[in-house]
């Protein structure tokens, strides 16, 4: 593809002492392997063939934006640096005040739940309302609507819900991943849903954190090579505009730069670790914390949200060190930057670097009054800041431009939820699975096995699918297809309906769903009693005793005499028939741990040391094999 994208190397990262040298600095590359011998296998694609690195904006789409923003008064470029929630009032605002962008956030009052009725073609109805409207304003700039697609299209109903990204990470498969991100970009355009808050680039040392799994993993490398596998998906494969001919592209929005996923307590909201302090040295921020973007700038990303937390005290939002002179100007960060939402104060985060507002404002304003007041404040910014904020608009055009925004139409919302889209999600899960131990080859399964399949998680779409399925906290007992566990399994080979009847139980171990600081939890010992007691009687009673722990996180297993086999199944999304392909043997399991596993919660932050002086139950990398 040649041409000039990022710059910059993934150098001096990997995983201290998980059992091999660290990992080798990468440049203009993602090809090769993480550290610890954990890294992923396959390779993403650029259609020549070649080294990804895309080379945008096009001239094309330069004299297009120059053009329009000669033509666009300042009060209209602060318009458009601010991204309204999709409410009915803002719809009103759309086309007198042309925002940037709108979106259904996670938290705050929209939850999600952009159209109330999530089915696919509502929100096809849905987002148009808000296209129309755009296309009446006086200038003719593309709306993005936007949606946290953080393991597919997870807004709507009918909907592939894809494994959580600490499954994918355990695939160490780039292809897959890039595939399934490809899915989710389809189903989301298919109902009009044109940016995600994703791919999540945290490689996340704290497990109390309620947001581990939405982090590939631990080891920096490989989560850089998973994320820009992601971008490519969602994106295109040769960058903005290259994903979805006919309808206009993806944009993606990798999260949260820089740092988080090396935020640890106090955290600002009174939780655990989220929306915490990120206190380390430069250049441990940059192995961690900033490295791992640059092979997605190097596919052509088009958005980074920065992150509402704290490093070394103060906040990031306003940080022009890392916004400005590291992301735009040593890495050549060619897209925009949004906030987090309601993060940093508007005046000092233009300075800094920050291009677009999301959900300004708060306290007892309305979101209509909170964003008017946050476009007033920029359209008010003194003439010194005349230049930042041309920067700040020529970027957003750029995206839209470039991703071919201007011819974007919506999909086919039945073609959501499709059968070759499932396929896909069922080899992920399937890959995703971890076997932790096998006590006297325990698995597989025959066919002619009679299998009890019982605990908190054995026919709980919600468990199964965890945050961020149809609302921000997750409810993914509203997902109308895929299979749950129990069921996968009763298609292989009929249940029985009691442990007596059985050989063999199968004990689905399971937290509930849960979403950002919500979702932190000061100890990992999250799995219900009640599911470790059904492991006691199924031992008790002689049976072969198969444990599948579904969780966001890696959480305390205790004693592991009390399963012949443990398997971590990660939060598998819709398509339980994956667990049965493991458990029966029709796939042989390949997944390898991309987090390390505590033994106890003192362990519960690892820090990002060695191995050696870290001994968790299971560290990065296991994973066992038949
Ligand atoms: C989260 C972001 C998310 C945003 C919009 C915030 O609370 O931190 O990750 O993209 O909400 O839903």
């Amino acid at each position: 593809m040649g041409g000039t994208g990022a710059t910059g190397s993934v150098a001096g990262s990997g995983v201290p002492g998980s059992g091999a040298a660290a990992g080798s600095g990468q440049s203009g590359s993602v090809a090769g392997s993480g550290a610890g011998g954990t890294g992923a296998s396959g390779s993403v694609s650029a259609t020549d063939g070649g080294t990804v690195n895309v080379n945008w904006p096009s001239q094309a789409c330069q004299t297009q934006t120059a053009a329009m923003l000669a033509k666009m008064s300042k009060m209209q470029k602060a318009q458009q640096m601010v991204m309204l929630e999709s409410t009915q009032a803002a719809l009103g605002m759309v086309s007198s005040n042309l925002p940037g962008a709108v979106f259904a956030g996670g938290s705050g009052g929209s939850n999600m739940d952009g159209p109330g009725n999530q089915s696919a073609g509502s929100w096809a109805a849905f987002t148009g309302q808000f296209r129309s409207a755009a296309a009446g304003a006086a200038l003719q700039i593309p709306l993005l609507y936007g949606l946290d697609v953080v393991h597919g299209n997870n807004g709507a109903t009918n909907a592939v819900i894809m494994p959580q990204n600490h499954g994918l990470g355990a695939t160490h498969d780039l292809a897959l991943v890039q595939a399934v991100y490809n899915v989710a970009a389809q189903e989301s355009l298919a109902v009009g849903i044109n940016w995600t808050f994703g791919p999540f680039s945290g490689v996340v040392w704290d497990y109390r954190w309620g947001r581990v799994y939405e982090s590939f993993g631990g080891d920096p490398v490989a989560v850089s090579q998973m994320v820009q596998a992601a971008v490519l998906g969602f994106q295109g494969p040769n960058g903005l505009g290259s994903g979805s001919a006919g309808v206009g592209g993806a944009v993606a929005c990798s999260k949260h730069f820089a740092g988080d996923g090396q935020m640890g307590p106090p955290s600002a909201t009174g939780v655990v670790v989220d929306r915490g302090q990120i206190n380390v040295d430069t250049p441990t921020m940059m192995t961690w914390g900033v490295n791992p973007y640059i092979p997605a700038l190097q596919a052509g990303l088009g958005c980074i949200m920065v992150s509402d937390a704290h490093w070394n005290g103060a906040s990031i939002t306003e940080d022009k060190q890392l916004i400005t002179m590291i992301l735009k100007g040593q890495l050549g960060f060619k897209g925009f930057v949004i906030t987090d939402w309601n993060a940093g104060n508007t005046g000092p985060a233009v300075g800094a670097g920050v291009d677009m507002f999301m959900h300004p404002g708060g306290g007892n304003l309305s979101p209509e009054q909170a964003e008017s007041n946050t476009i007033n404040i920029i359209a008010n910014l003194p003439a010194g800041m005349d230049s930042r904020i041309d920067d700040a608009v020529t970027r957003i055009l750029n995206v839209k431009c470039q991703a071919g925004q201007a011819a974007f139409a919506p999909g086919d919302p039945s073609t959501v939820g499709s059968g070759a889209h499932r396929a896909i999600a069922r080899k992920a899960v399937a890959e995703s699975m971890v076997v932790l131990q096998n006590t006297g080859n325990a698995l597989p399964l025959g066919a002619t096995a009679k299998v009890f399949v019982t605990g908190s998680g054995a026919n709980s779409m919600r468990n199964q699918c965890g945050g961020w399925t149809i609302t921000w906290q997750g409810n993914g007992d509203r997902v109308t297809g895929g299979t749950t566990i129990q069921a996968a399994v009763n298609k292989v080979s009929p249940t029985v309906g009691s442990m007596a009847a059985a050989d063999t139980v199968v004990v689905v171990l399971s937290e509930p769903p849960y979403a950002e600081g919500a979702g932190d939890s000061a100890t990992l010992d999250t799995l219900p009693a009640g599911d470790f007691t059904l492991l006691d009687q199924a031992k008790a009673a002689g049976k072969k005793v198969v444990a599948i722990v579904m969780s966001g996180r890696p959480v305390l297993l205790h004693d592991l005499t009390k399963a012949d086999a443990w398997i971590a199944a990660w939060l598998p999304g819709s398509e339980g028939d994956g667990v049965a392909d493991i458990l029966f043997g029709k796939v042989k399991p390949t997944g390898k741990l991309p987090h390390h596993w505590p033994a106890s919660d003192a362990q519960a932050r690892w820090g990002g040391v060695a191995v050696g002086s870290y001994m968790p139950m299971f560290k990065i990398g296991d994973g066992l094999t038949w």
